[in-house]
């Protein structure tokens, strides 16, 4: 193995990157180059593409190119010209949005996550190749865009198993300590350098403007936002329901909530912390009932083992919060884990409606935003699921 120039796959590892997804485990690696970097892939029959490797990761080969390349970093910069072109419109038009520009293996970019907040753009590399390429990346999205400020979030645990050093730093430009951020008619106010993600959950952004134009002119009186975070659905909730109540388990997320609520002048929101299934309990206990709840709680699920306890887990909250539901109310309800697929999401649901005793019309099966983009060979791509229900009776 020591000393290699290129990547040698088994057969079964050959047959995923013709399949085209491009994640190669330990055990499916034959050689491998013991320094990271951007390597040719072979298989049995010949070259298969080009890829990212790195010895210490779990995944450690990860294809960005397919099939043969004259110039590979060539082929990796066009992915990249590729993916900012695809989003060129919204950050040209929404100059004061929040997007993701470039969403890792979605765009065939291994590991890598760029978002834009107000023209502020927040860099994440998670593989270790990206290590050396760093000052040139910065170039490249500072000729492209012309961005007021490029801050790498390089403190991700993730980033130690890769072998990596943890660090907060600006590669360009100035990034304030905080930013105001307008989604839709709602503005919020984010700390890039210290907030969870890269700032905001930029991947319900979509949702939580669909959920804003449901709920214009209907008159409903309460909704709940379980696992609010910085109170974005909660916000967009509140322009048209009479009393909105956002739940955590973080204090210092309520405190960026309770700010955004005031930042938009709105009054009618309740902010408390707690453990969203004690809460969703004793509310239940209590009796109360809402308009419409918004479930949207971390990955239960981190890995392929937690996923029988995952789904209880979200069986449970949804059970609860479609008990709270009045006739006629409507619950929003994602999870974020891509171990939980499609079938398993609703099936979960049915579950919890079942046990609950209601009937429960889905009105819209959605996902992550666009600019989230999905690799249909790659179902690891696909994973934000949400749905937008309404309790019928
Ligand atoms: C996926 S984020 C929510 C994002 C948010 N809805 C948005 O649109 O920005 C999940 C949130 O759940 C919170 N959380 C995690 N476990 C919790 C629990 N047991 N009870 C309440 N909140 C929890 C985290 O602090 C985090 O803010």
């Amino acid at each position: 193995m020591l000393g290699a120039v290129k990547v040698v796959l088994s057969p079964r590892g050959a047959q995923r990157v013709l399949a085209r997804h491009p994640w190669i485990w330990h055990s499916d690696v034959r050689a491998l180059p013991d320094r990271p970097g951007i390597y040719p892939v072979f298989g049995p029959r010949g070259l298969l593409g080009w890829g990212m490797t790195n010895p210490r990761s779990r995944i450690q080969v990860r294809v960005f190119h397919f099939g043969p390349a004259d110039d590979p970093l060539a082929a990796l910069w066009a992915n990249l010209d590729r993916a900012l072109a695809f989003r060129a419109a919204a950050y040209r038009g929404e100059p004061e949005g929040g997007f993701r520009l470039v969403h890792a293996e979605g765009d065939l970019l291994p590991g890598l996550v760029v978002d834009s907040y107000a023209r502020h753009l927040v860099v994440q590399a998670h593989a270790a190749a990206w290590e050396p390429l760093l000052s040139e990346l910065t170039l490249r999205l500072e000729s492209a865009l012309e961005p007021a400020g490029l801050l790498a979030r390089h403190d991700a645990p993730l980033r130690e198993r890769e072998g990596l050093e943890r660090y907060v730093r600006t590669l360009a430009g100035k990034i304030p300590d905080a930013l105001e951020v307008l989604e839709g008619e709602v503005r919020y106010r984010i700390d890039l350098k210290a907030g969870q993600k890269t700032g905001a959950f930029l991947d319900q952004r979509d949702n939580r403007l669909r959920l804003e134009a449901y709920l214009e002119g209907r008159g409903y009186a309460k909704a709940l936002d379980v696992f609010a975070y910085q109170g974005l659905f909660a916000l967009h909730m509140a322009r048209h329901v009479v009393e909105v109540e956002a739940v955590d388990s973080s204090a210092a997320a309520l405190e960026a909530a309770r700010e955004n609520a005031s930042l938009n002048g709105l009054g009618n929101l309740r902010f408390t912390e707690a453990n969203a299934f004690d809460l969703l309990r004793a509310r239940e206990r209590a009796g109360e009932r809402y308009d419409v709840v918004v479930l949207d709680p971390p990955a239960f699920a981190a890995k392929k083992a937690d996923l029988e306890r995952a789904l209880a887990a979200y069986k449970e909250i949804n059970l609860r919060a479609l008990k709270l539901l009045r006739p006629g109310g409507l619950l929003v309800s994602a999870s974020c884990s891509h171990h939980v697929n499609e079938a398993d999401f609703y099936a979960m649901l049915a579950a919890a409606a079942a046990d609950a005793h209601r009937v429960v019309r889905v009105r819209e099966q959605r996902g992550q935003g666009w600019d989230h983009p999905v690799l249909l060979t790659v179902p690891e791509t696909r994973y934000l699921k949400l749905a937008l229900m309404e309790v019928l009776e």
